[in-house]
């Protein structure tokens, strides 16, 4: 017989294109969690208007976006199930029936709830919805009974929190509806924007999965080096260059020739970047490649989608039943 694989479930929101720090982050994990486990793979297009509620950004073309570059870098919906949360009304019924038994304080003390309202400027995050965040997190997941959910550190009080929220359901309820979900911490990327700043798409310094070659040669030519190294001659310092940690992630069996090269005087960082250019080029081809065949029709993403959704809803039906129950609905 075979033996029932655990169940994953992950998410991303739904900021448009992914960069090379989404593949290192995530996108590679979720690749590789698919022969394992039983792989559910959401977009969190509810989470998104959730501080973008003043200039959705949770778009159809966004959420298509999104799907495309997790269907070409290796994400198999013959494995795994790829659907929008929104497309999925259960989400927001266990949201709520969690809403009813999360104390506030719980969520008012969450530390990313705290960071954020401090370092997002230029937004109003003081709402309902937005403190309920993490409740929402938590019902997508234990909707779905996972039970593991690879997540970046930041996202571990989230994980937390839904395994609080988890014990005191089943805890008044007299249950065992809910599953408590495993967090599998994945490593965060370090990879830096072109500006050395943390990569991200607000800051216009990332390098997409779908870039072209030409814009992957014009943004690492703008990359910033070793600042002491201003003529060929000068010896560079790799450990303080962003190029030389490209290298690292993307070519390490060619770190210490750019190491050499770079502390002798040997390459100039324009050779170095050009290089570095060509190993990401290279790195992203492939993928480039299945994007364009993927996004030729539209249909396809939409049938992905519809039947994604169709899947998931079926067990999603079946787990608000039982909640309902449970509670006396
Ligand atoms: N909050 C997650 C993030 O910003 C996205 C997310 C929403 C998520 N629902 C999830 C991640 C459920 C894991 C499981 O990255
Ligand atoms: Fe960075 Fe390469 Fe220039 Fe050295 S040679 S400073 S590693 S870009």
């Amino acid at each position: 017989m075979n033996k029932v694989r655990k169940r994953i479930l992950s998410g991303m929101r739904p900021t448009g294109r992914l960069h090379i720090g989404h593949l290192l982050g995530a996108l590679e994990n979720w690749v590789k969690y698919q022969d394992e486990y039983d792989c559910f793979y959401m977009v969190a297009d509810w989470h998104a208007l959730m501080s973008e509620y003043e200039k959705p950004d949770a778009t159809r073309q966004n959420i298509y976006d999104c799907v495309a570059d997790w269907l070409a870098f290796g994400v198999d919906t013959s494995k795994s199930t790829v659907f929008v949360q929104s497309d999925v009304p259960e989400h927001l019924e266990l949201y709520m029936m969690l809403s009813c038994i999360t104390p506030l304080p719980w969520l008012e003390r969450c530390p990313t709830y705290k960071e954020q309202l401090k370092e997002i400027k230029g937004r109003d995050l003081f709402t309902y919805a937005f403190l309920g965040y993490p409740a929402l997190q938590a019902a997508d997941i234990m909707l779905y009974k996972a039970n593991i959910v690879p997540v970046g550190k930041d996202q571990l009080p989230h994980l937390e929190l839904t395994r609080e929220i988890c014990r005191r359901f089943n805890h008044l309820y007299k249950t065992d509806v809910l599953i408590e979900p495993q967090a599998m911490l994945t490593k965060t990327s370090k990879l830096l924007g072109i500006d050395n700043r943390k990569m991200s798409k607000s800051y216009g310094n990332t390098i997409a999965l779908s870039d072209e070659p030409d814009v992957i040669i014009k943004k690492t030519k703008k990359m910033i080096t070793d600042p002491q190294r201003i003529k060929m001659d000068d010896p560079g310092h790799p450990e303080v260059c962003n190029v030389y940690s490209y290298y690292n992630v993307f070519a390490p069996e060619q770190s210490k020739e750019v190491y050499d090269w770079c502390t002798g005087a040997k390459k100039g960082c324009t050779e170095c970047k050009s290089i570095m250019a060509d190993v990401l080029i290279k790195r992203l081809e492939e993928g480039q490649k299945a994007r364009k065949e993927i996004v030729r029709d539209k249909k396809t993403i939409q049938n992905i989608l519809k039947n994604g959704a169709e899947k998931a809803r079926d067990i999603a039906g079946k787990t608000m039943k039982e909640v309902k129950e449970a509670v006396g609905l």
